[in-house]
């Protein structure tokens, strides 16, 4: 299996604590969980893909590669708060959070809805690791997710190819395709981030999805720049069979920008 980095390359000596922002370690913590359930993930995409050899293949090194972004990210974040428990985090965000497994049918519909979908996460995994990488005061957080948002583009590239070959043989509409698309999109709010940060951020206060999603999205959304949320609503068009850079792209690029700034506005008065 071949890996573009390992842990080894991150300069961890490098590590200033004087530079680490308190908000932006609670969503890397969530960040951290998440890309370490990585290995169920491949599980569930290994059944749906059973009889496809060589996407099982590239599935099983994509999950290597996500299980890794979950292992720096938790590495740097016990740098930066030496009381939190990786493994206890996770042990207790697995407990809560379960994919469905035992599916050999994919919940998007199709195999082609499954790649969308998969494309989307990685639109907007690309996305925030480049914000962080852009935005991040702490040089090692820097070093950590340039190597991941690198990662991240690879993994679109992956899932989109893969698409392309099933849309020689049973293609999928574009707007079929966009409404994929725009649900997935629509469950950055559901359970999964909301669980990974109230589990690694303690788990005070009894779970509640909404208060917990919103917390993650005041604390992780702060990163991005208007470049950053362009290019991956593109990558997501273009994984729909829409031009990434044209008429439409634009208008929702801009559209997706305002309502962002807007709510992020209303969760940063409520927080206050
Ligand atoms: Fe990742
Ligand atoms: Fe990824």
């Amino acid at each position: 299996m071949t890996r573009h980095w390992t842990l080894d390359d991150i300069p961890w000596a490098q590590f200033d604590p004087t530079k680490v922002d308190p908000d932006l370690l609670r969503a890397i913590k969530a960040a951290a969980l998440v890309e370490h359930n990585a290995d169920d993930y491949v599980t569930y995409l290994c059944n749906v893909f059973a009889d496809d050899p060589d996407f099982v293949a590239a599935a099983r090194q994509w999950g290597a590669e996500e299980v890794q972004h979950g292992q720096a990210l938790a590495r740097w974040a016990q740098l930066a708060d030496p009381d939190f428990d990786p493994a206890l985090a996770l042990q207790r965000f697995t407990e809560g959070y379960r994919l469905p497994l035992e599916a050999t049918q994919s919940v998007r519909g199709s195999r082609n809805g499954e790649l969308v979908a998969r494309c989307v996460v990685e639109c907007g995994t690309s996305s925030f690791y480049s914000a962080i990488r852009d935005a991040a005061a702490e040089p090692v957080l820097r070093a950590v997710a340039a190597r991941i948002a690198a990662d991240e583009f690879r993994h679109f590239k992956l899932f989109y190819d893969h698409l392309q070959r099933y849309q020689k043989t049973r293609p999928m509409g574009r707007l079929r395709r966009l409404l994929i698309a725009l649900t997935r999109m629509r469950e950055a709010s559901d359970d999964e981030l909301a669980m990974a940060y109230w589990c690694g951020n303690g788990c005070r206060d009894g779970y509640s999805r909404s208060a917990q999603s919103a917390a993650y999205e005041l604390h992780a959304s702060r990163v991005y720049r208007f470049g950053h949320i362009q290019r991956g609503l593109g990558m997501a068009l273009k994984a729909c069979g829409m031009d990434p850079q044209g008429w439409f792209s634009r208008r929702f690029a801009g559209l997706t920008w305002y309502l962002l700034q807007r709510r992020q506005r209303r969760l940063a008065a409520i927080a206050a």
